[in-house]
């Protein structure tokens, strides 16, 4: 009899259907070898993998992990937390030991290993800068500061920069980054294993709000390159005379991306991967009146890709394809402002780097609803790492992982792509528990979705909410009143929006059919119909494992019009 049921089940009503989606531009679908890149549409953006979208789902591996006896753990940690890519560090004084003498032998290993673990890889180049320093470059550059020069201070202090106006500086990174991106390219160009590449590392400069050396005095006495100043829709002039109180950071921020502008330029010649560079952003300071404040060069690098340096860095290094923050506050209306700053329609949004631990949750479920390509917490492998604060000032420990960003993962990587291309179509929602909000609206252009967080939910109370602030849900527009629906901490269900009631007050929303089940392949497979306690209080997601609801509705009219004009 079970038998019986369950085929009727399956062949009279389970639905197995693919993603109601636009299908892949026509390039995407007869060039599945093309190489990773980015895709705009209609202001929103996709990383392109295989000719489908892709969604980073990463962790960043501790700054000493890339060798061979840590690599191990590193793999194990990105497989432990759902991971669907790594993102590594390419040490440039390993990788160019001596000066032209390459040496591959690490990236080979990476490559070779994410392979093995079914993972991609994003490449971090630790070239001329390492936060705000330039504690990667080789020995040979170190210990010739005549030929390599450092930045200088205003009062000829040389600094652990190197100066962004050397020439010779410029182009040994630019050698070395190209000679990487050569043998990326001839190990990788089938594979697509890496799939992005982070050019320089939170760059910028601590110690100097910008260079002073002879080099660097020159340029700023002189005028503010033409091009440079008519992409940014400024008069010629001097760099006092354009930027005022600014100059010095402006500079700073304009010698930094056009260097680094030149550096992925020569590696995008050899290979063009999408290229970022990752964000030491200047986080708010607490401090006296009139020292409320960050200070460039001293609570962040100054000239990096900061948020008062985006269009500078957008003028200056137009081959870099997108600016991404790293995010290591638990002030999460700190992380909706960096949201909105950095999600612009000339960048996509992308995190590489966050905290490691319960924050997690919410942030990339906020992301995501801002379309995020992908996040990725640092210090995955944290065992690996010494319990001492960052410079962000976050202690990193010798925990376990934290079962929160695995949980998440876990949810997410099955539907990595159906993410991604909903998104790409502007079709993706979240909501994500704030403090004293337990009950929030995602407004859909056919409907609205409620999302309550927190359990019990007993009839006509206020959601409880949770004590931590964990609650969060995901909902997709399949169809126009067809949602896929998840969350953690959350029941969620659907109404007519207001603003359509108001313009037709005659109806309401109904179930037709709740399904759970997941994606394989690509393919939606039900695993039975949801409905009674399931869904008459709402969709409930409780639990580390929530399920994926695929749920179809119908409008109904509210009275009968009729009896309504004519009341029996
Ligand atoms: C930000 C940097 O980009 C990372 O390489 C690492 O140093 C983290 N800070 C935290 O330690």
């Amino acid at each position: 009899m079970k038998k019986l049921i369950l085929s009727a089940l399956v062949l009279a009503s389970l639905s197995v259907q693919t993603l109601a989606q636009s299908p892949p531009s026509q390039t995407a679908q007869n060039q599945p070898s093309q190489i990773p890149h980015l895709e705009k549409r209609d202001n929103r953006f996709s990383l392109i993998v295989d000719g489908k979208p892709f969604l980073v789902l990463g962790g960043q591996i501790n700054n000493s992990s890339a060798w061979p006896a840590t690599l191990p753990a590193a793999w194990s940690a990105a497989v432990a937390m759902h991971a669907n890519t790594v993102e590594a560090p390419v040490y440039w004084e390993q990788m160019e030991p001596t000066k032209g003498a390459f040496d591959f032998s690490a990236v080979d290993l990476l490559v070779h290993q994410a392979r093995e673990h079914h993972l991609r890889l994003v490449l971090l180049w630790f070239g001329t800068w390492k936060n705000g320093q330039n504690h990667y470059v080789p020995e040979w550059i170190k210990s010739d500061p005549k030929t390599h020069p450092r930045e200088e201070t205003v009062y000829g202090k040389l600094l652990d920069v190197m100066s962004p106006n050397s020439p010779a500086n410029l182009d040994a990174d630019k050698t070395a980054f190209a000679a990487l991106m050569r043998h990326v390219k001839s190990i990788d160009s089938t594979d697509h294993t890496v799939i992005l590449v982070q050019v320089e590392n939170e760059s910028g400069s601590v110690g100097s709000i910008r260079d002073f050396s002879p080099a660097a005095e020159k340029a700023f006495a002189g005028e503010v390159p033409a091009e440079f100043a008519r992409a940014l829709h400024l008069e010629p002039g001097n760099w006092v005379k354009t930027f005022g109180p600014d100059a010095d950071e402006s500079f700073a921020a304009y010698s930094t991306a056009h260097y680094i502008n030149e550096v992925a330029a020569a590696g995008k010649a050899e290979y063009p991967l999408p290229m970022y560079c990752n964000v030491w952003f200047a986080y708010p300071v607490h401090a006296l009146e009139n020292r409320d404040r960050p200070s460039a060069g001293q609570e962040y690098p100054s000239g990096g890709p900061q948020q008062a340096n985006i269009s500078i860095w957008k003028a200056a290094a137009p081959a870099i394809d997108l600016l991404a923050p790293d995010f290591y506050s638990d002030d999460f209306s700190l992380f909706r402002q960096i949201v909105a700053t950095y999600s612009r329609t000339d960048n996509p949004l992308f995190f590489p780097e966050s905290r490691f631990d319960a924050t997690f949750g919410r942030y990339i479920f906020y992301a995501l609803g801002n379309g995020a390509i992908g996040f990725a917490p640092f210090g995955i492998d944290r065992a690996q790492q010494p319990e001492v604060p960052n410079p962000q000032g976050v202690l990193a420990s010798a925990s376990p992982t934290p079962i929160n960003p695995a949980e998440n993962l876990a949810l997410l990587n099955p539907i990595e792509q159906q993410i991604a291309q909903l998104n790409l179509e502007g079709k993706l929602y979240t909501a994500v528990e704030e403090k004293g909000e337990a009950r929030q609206s995602i407004h859909m252009p056919t409907a609205d979705a409620v999302a309550s967080f927190g359990f019990p939910q007993p009839d006509g109370s206020y959601p409880p909410g949770t004590p931590t602030l964990q609650g969060r849900a995901l909902v997709a527009q399949l169809n126009p009143l067809e949602f896929l629906v998840t969350g953690f901490n959350v029941s969620i269900s659907f109404t007519v929006p207001a603003a359509e009631l108001q313009r037709q007050p005659n109806q309401q929303l109904e179930i037709l059919r709740a399904e759970e089940g997941q994606y394989i392949d690509g393919v939606w497979q039900a695993t039975r119909i949801l409905n009674g306690d399931q869904t008459d209080r709402g969709l409930n997601f409780r639990g580390e494992r929530p399920p994926l609801v695929r749920i179809l509705l119908h409008t109904l009219p509210l009275y009968d019009e009729a009896v309504h004009r004519n009341p029996r």
